[in-house]
This record gives C-alpha cells, sequence and structure tokens, in this order.
C-alpha cells in the first residue's frame, strides 16, 4: 500500500464499488493478452487481480491461475467469474505466495496503486528463473476533445496520474513495450457506471459524486460530438509492459 493516505484509500476503495467496477469497466485487448503471455507461462498470478478482468482472459491459456487482492468484494466477483482460480487477499507488497512458484506475474491497471520499492523484490521472489512481469493498462485518449472534457470533470483517475514509463521497473531485466488503439462502444448508463466505478468518485462525497454524474449527463446531453448515440465509442490507449528476470 501507498504511504500517501489519499493515495491509500484511493487504492482501498474498489471493495465498496466491486459490482458498479464489474459491470462498467473494459477488459484488455485479445492482441495484447496474447502478447504478455508470449513466453507461454504455466502458472501465471494476476496482482491486483480486482473483479478479473484480466484474469478472465488467461483460462484455458495457462496451467495455474493465482489471483491475489486487497479487496474481497472485488475476489468475490473474481471467483465467480473465474472459478478455476486459486485467490487470495493480500498485495503486491507483501505477496501470498511461495519463493519461486508462477512464471509470470501479471498487474492489469493495478501496479499504479503499488509502492513499487517493496513490490519490485516481492515480484523479484515469487518469479521462478527466466519469469516475466507484465504490466497493462487501458487509458482513454485524450486527444478526443469530449474525452478531455470528461476526464476534467472525473479530475483524472490514478492510472493517468501514476502511469509513467518511470513506474515501470528498471532493475528486473529488459524492459518491452506494446501500444494499441481501441475503441469501445457506450451507453449513458455505462459511461456514468464507468465513472462511479473510479477511486476519485467512490472516494468522493455523496454531493461532489451527484455533482460529477450530473456535469457527464450534460456533457453527453451537449457535446457537438456526441449527438448521435449509435455512434457513441471511447477511445482508448492500452500500454502493455513485459519485464523478463535478467
Ligand atoms: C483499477 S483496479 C484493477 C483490477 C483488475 N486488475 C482489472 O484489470 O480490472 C485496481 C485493483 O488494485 C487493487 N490494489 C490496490 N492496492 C493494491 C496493492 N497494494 N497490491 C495489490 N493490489 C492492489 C485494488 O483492490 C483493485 O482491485
Amino acid at each position: 500500500m501507498s504511504e500517501d493516505p489519499v493515495k491509500a484509500a484511493q487504492a482501498a476503495s474498489f471493495d465498496a464499488a466491486a459490482d458498479t467496477y464489474e459491470r462498467a469497466r473494459p477488459g484488455y485487448p485479445e492482441e495484447a493478452v496474447a502478447w504478455l503471455l508470449e513466453t507461454r507461462p504455466r502458472d501465471v498470478l494476476d496482482l491486483g487481480a480486482g473483479t478479473g478482468k484480466l484474469t478472465r482472459a488467461l483460462v484455458g491459456r495457462v496451467d495455474t491461475i493465482h489471483a491475489v487482492d486487497p479487496s474481497p468484494n472485488m475476489l468475490a466477483q473474481l471467483r465467480a467469474a473465474v472459478p478455476s482460480a486459486r485467490t487470495a487477499v493480500g498485495t503486491a507488497e507483501e505477496i501470498p505466495l511461495p519463493d519461486a512458484s508462477v512464471d509470470a506475474v501479471l498487474a492489469a491497471q493495478a501496479w499504479h496503486w503499488v509502492d513499487t520499492r517493496r513490490a519490485v523484490p516481492q515480484v523479484r521472489r515469487v518469479l521462478r528463473p527466466g519469469g516475466v512481469l507484465g504490466l497493462i493498462w487501458n487509458v482513454r485518449d485524450e486527444s478526443v476533445p469530449w474525452v478531455a472534457q470528461l476526464t476534467q470533470i472525473m479530475q483524472g483517475s490514478a492510472a493517468e496520474r501514476y502511469v509513467a514509463e518511470d513506474r515501470v521497473p528498471q532493475d528486473l531485466g529488459p524492459v518491452e513495450r506494446l501500444t494499441l488503439r481501441w475503441e469501445r462502444p457506450f451507453t449513458r448508463e455505462s459511461l456514468l457506471d464507468l465513472v462511479a466505478s473510479r477511486s476519485y468518485v467512490i472516494t468522493a462525497t455523496p454531493e461532489a459524486r451527484a455533482e460529477i454524474l450530473d456535469r457527464v449527463s450534460e456533457l453527453l446531453a451537449s457535446h457537438p460530438d456526441l449527438a448521435d448515440p449509435d455512434s457513441w465509442r471511447i477511445p482508448y490507449r492500452t500500454a502493455a509492459y513485459r519485464i523478463s528476470l535478467a
């Protein structure tokens, strides 16, 4: 967990909104998942696995799936979606797995929440020789004007504020990168859910949350690029990193 109390509270906030999170958040592009698994790991840990948005894409592709997350409610959703996963409440700073027990550690939309100073040695500990740390984030494409306005209303997410190349550990081994662009259709309800699933909004006061949701509704009703609901798409950039243990 982070030593910054605001960030720590936001990191812990997902527990209270697991249903909304599961409904609202996107999964990860197939091409990016295949790329993360290119080394053909047999035993994989999904770290900060949440409701299992990435975990479910591992089914049938690896032998053993471990899923670790500090939130029991997120893990309950994960178990319903991926009954074969071995779940455990835990954190990246204290991974509840034995030494040299997995071939890959994957963190989807989660690495920005961890204290990397403490998490990197833990990742090194649980990985077998030749193992891989895979990091992946979906980030909305802010170059699209209405998306930039949406972000302004929602105050930006932790992923956007904390995703930076310098969070990707450079001292584990060589780093490879993949960037993909894609779009996801949405409705008024699903966009409001997406907004409501964000840590900043979950931890806001009820009044502030209602105001944010009102402003998002207003944006949908008034932005000229959103005049046709049939064409509503959120543009995403997916950034993935593969770090092989040297
Ligand atoms: C944005 S969600 C991502 C969940 C899932 N990986 C996905 O792709 O949808 C962030 C997750 O990180 C978890 N998390 C927060 N702090 C953590 C920590 N220190 N170690 C591991 N996971 C953490 C939260 O409980 C939450 O489930």
